[in-house]
């Protein structure tokens, strides 16, 4: 039953909302006491949200039968949703800023999202959140933030050189509706939910403070215990081989003191939509499959161990066969990716799997699949350490005979929001 705090706690009243129709809360922010990081209003709310954080309702802890974390800490160095284990479902967009953008609006957009995040994150609706039962259940939600080129160069604050597309691989099919953008926000959960009311509140926040570029949708499936990473749609255990990013290896992740002095506790990301032809793929018997990939299928291990072996076994890349080939093909994915193991990034992929395309002049859907990966790839330096990778792999990988790459962009992720402070505080001087 509604109580009168629940009601207050849903936000403005039905007058605001109607307005925010019109022109989007973007343009009320002022008088929603979201103007700007140094409103009482905006950061007393935002602290309040806080508060809440990683408590979690009882109602949570029964709903969230996965016993992963409910409620998450959004204040901090670094914002989350990178270092912890993927939740089962996301969605990724890019946003455009409209032509007249300015350093202002960009940060009346980031105000509205710190806010949205921050409460979103703690179970609570956001400002003019008419569904706030939607945000009760945080399912262990985290939203990420991340700002392309254009950003900075409306802030006036340092541009780095990698913050710009990818150079252009021989594989690619990249098409603009899945490409670039001036902002990027990453919504996950274990509960689709929970992501879909997230995603739809910070977007009728926004108003007309930016545009939708791109919207990917992702989950990850099937879970089989703890240590075992995702099966993606080829049915390949995926995600297995990853740096530490915790501990000797963080500084492959982080933006140190060398870089911008905006993105110092930051990252990078790049987001690739690969297409997978199923169809193809079904076409292929399952010991071309493994040697593909350098693994075995059930279990994931290297092709050089047991096929019951852990899929973290180490993979034996000098192991010859009787006939003198390497075992883990030289074509194969395995070893390709891993080259001389000098780049390191950290993998964070969802599957996708959408409805076929329509075929414009049958108005029929063709083929049987529109399925595939989205690779998200978090690293310091997407030039010195994706790039290489995906150079080397664009030359030769087997993979490459059922996947193709259709969507690319690359973005600065924020470091994290202090207490009192807006994601992208030092973009602004
Ligand atoms: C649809 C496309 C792709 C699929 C289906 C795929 C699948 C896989 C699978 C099954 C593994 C083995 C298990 C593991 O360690 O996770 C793997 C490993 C890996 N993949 Fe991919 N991958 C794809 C694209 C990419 C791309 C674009 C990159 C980077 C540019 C990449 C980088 C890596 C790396 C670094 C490894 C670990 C290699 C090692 O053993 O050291 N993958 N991938």
């Amino acid at each position: 039953m509604s109580t009168g705090s629940d009601r207050a706690a849903a936000g403005p009243g039905r007058r605001t909302v109607l307005l925010s129709g019109l022109g989007g809360i973007g343009v009320l922010a002022g008088a929603a006491g979201l103007g700007g990081c140094t409103s009482s209003s905006g950061t007393a709310g935002a602290s309040g949200a806080s508060a809440g954080a990683g408590a979690g309702s009882a109602a949570d802890t029964l709903r969230d039968a996965s016993g992963h974390a409910t409620a998450r800490a959004f204040r901090g160095e670094r914002q989350a949703g990178i270092i912890e284990p993927p939740q089962t479902y996301a969605v990724f967009l890019a946003v455009d800023l409209p032509t007249g953008a300015d350093a202002d609006s960009v940060r009346r957009l980031l105000t509205i999202w710190t806010d949205d995040a921050e409460k979103l994150m703690s179970g609570q609706g956001t400002l003019a959140d008419l569904e706030p039962e939607l945000a009760a259940v945080p399912a262990g939600i985290t939203v990420t933030i991340g700002v392309g080129r254009r950003v900075p160069e409306l802030t006036g604050a340092a541009v780095p050189s990698w913050l710009a597309p990818l150079p252009a691989y021989k594989i690619d099919k990249l098409q603009e509706r899945w490409s670039g953008g001036d902002l990027f926000v990453q919504v996950c959960a274990n509960s689709p939910t929970t992501v879909a009311h997230a995603v739809r509140r910070m977007l009728t926040n926004m108003g007309s403070l930016g545009r939708v570029r791109w919207q990917q949708r992702g989950f990850r499936e099937p879970f089989e215990g703890p240590g075992i990473p995702m099966r993606n749609l080829f049915g390949q255990v995926d995600g297995t081989v990853q740096p530490d990013v915790t501990g000797s290896e963080s500084a492959m992740l982080w933006i140190g003191s060398a870089g911008p002095a905006w993105l110092h506790g930051g990252s990078t990301v790049v987001v690739r939509r690969i297409a997978m032809d199923m169809e193809v793929w079904d076409r292929v018997d399952r010991e071309a499959r493994e040697n593909a990939i350098g693994r075995h299928l059930g279990s994931g291990a290297p092709l050089t161990s047991p096929a019951d072996a852990p899929p973290t076994a180490a993979a034996d890349l000098d192991a010859k066969t009787p006939l003198g080939f390497h075992v883990i093909d030289d074509g194969s994915h395995l070893r390709r990716a891993r080259g001389d193991n000098k780049e390191k990034i950290l993998r964070r992929p969802y599957s996708y799997d959408d409805a076929p395309e329509v075929d414009p002049t049958t108005g029929r859907m063709s083929g049987l699949s529109n399925t595939g990966l989205i690779f998200v790839a978090y690293q310091a330096d997407p030039m010195t350490q994706f790039a290489p990778m995906q150079a080397r792999l664009a030359e030769k990988d087997l993979l490459n005979l059922w996947t193709t790459p259709i969507g690319s962009a690359v973005f600065a992720i924020l470091p994290g929001a202090k207490d009192g402070e807006i994601l992208g505080q030092a973009l602004f001087g």
